[in-house]
């Protein structure tokens, strides 16, 4: 029981510290990322992500960074523009395809970003199939409001300056400048 007890601990240790030198390195490559933890931001590769100047992270986000995946040929990556801020709860998973979010963004909380689909085929087991690699990734523009509880599903493109309201999701492309709620996510309005 004991040594049950010292291996799990030492499991958890290891666990601890592989998560701390992760940390370090994104803190090392941009120095002025500003992380409110607990933030979850798991990547197989540093070069697969870039992030620009001054972009915040709220707590409980997971982030999601996988460049090689064996599910898909299409590599993962993500980009986050200069000053953006992501809201607490975020889900980003930027594997099997990129997930690039511009500039000055406001993405709110519990905001889900997808950049793939598992295949649906029958008989197969969802889990162990490979991924789709035709709609992949999501890209949304610069100064893009995200209202609370959004998911934006992947080979989706939300333009420059657009509004999307809380509880929506996007299944496709949302033009610049237009203000879009529901599911699935229609116009409202555009912004004047
Ligand atoms: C999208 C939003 C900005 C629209 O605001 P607005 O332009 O003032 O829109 P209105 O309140 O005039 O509503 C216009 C219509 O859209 C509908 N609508 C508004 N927001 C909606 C939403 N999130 N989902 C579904 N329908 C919505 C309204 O019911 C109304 O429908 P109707 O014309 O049939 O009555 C706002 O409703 C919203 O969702 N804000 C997000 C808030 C948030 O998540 N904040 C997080 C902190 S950053």
């Amino acid at each position: 029981m004991l040594m049950l007890t010292i291996k799990l601990w030492l499991k958890e240790q290891r666990a601890l510290w592989r998560r701390c030198r992760r940390g370090a390195a994104l803190y090392r490559r941009w120095p002025t990322l500003r992380i409110t933890e607990p933030v979850s931001w798991p990547h197989d590769d540093l070069d697969a992500i870039e992030i620009g100047h001054r972009v915040s992270i709220a707590p409980f986000t997971e982030i999601y960074v996988q460049a090689r995946r064996i599910e898909s040929k299409v590599p993962g990556g993500l980009r986050i523009g200069d000053n953006t801020w992501i809201g607490a709860s975020g889900n980003i998973r930027a594997v099997g395809g990129k997930i690039i979010i511009g500039k000055n963004c406001l993405i709110a909380q519990h905001v889900s970003l997808i950049a793939s689909n598992h295949n649906v085929r029958a008989g197969e087991i969802y889990l162990a199939a490979g991924w789709d690699e035709t709609r992949t990734g999501v890209t949304i523009g610069d100064n893009v409001w995200i209202g609370c509880g959004v998911t934006v599903l992947p080979g989706c493109h939300v333009g420059n300056n657009a509004v999307i309201g809380a509880g929506s999701i996007v299944t496709k492309d949302i033009p610049a400048d237009t203000i879009w709620a529901g599911n699935p996510a229609h116009q409202l309005s555009e912004v004047k």
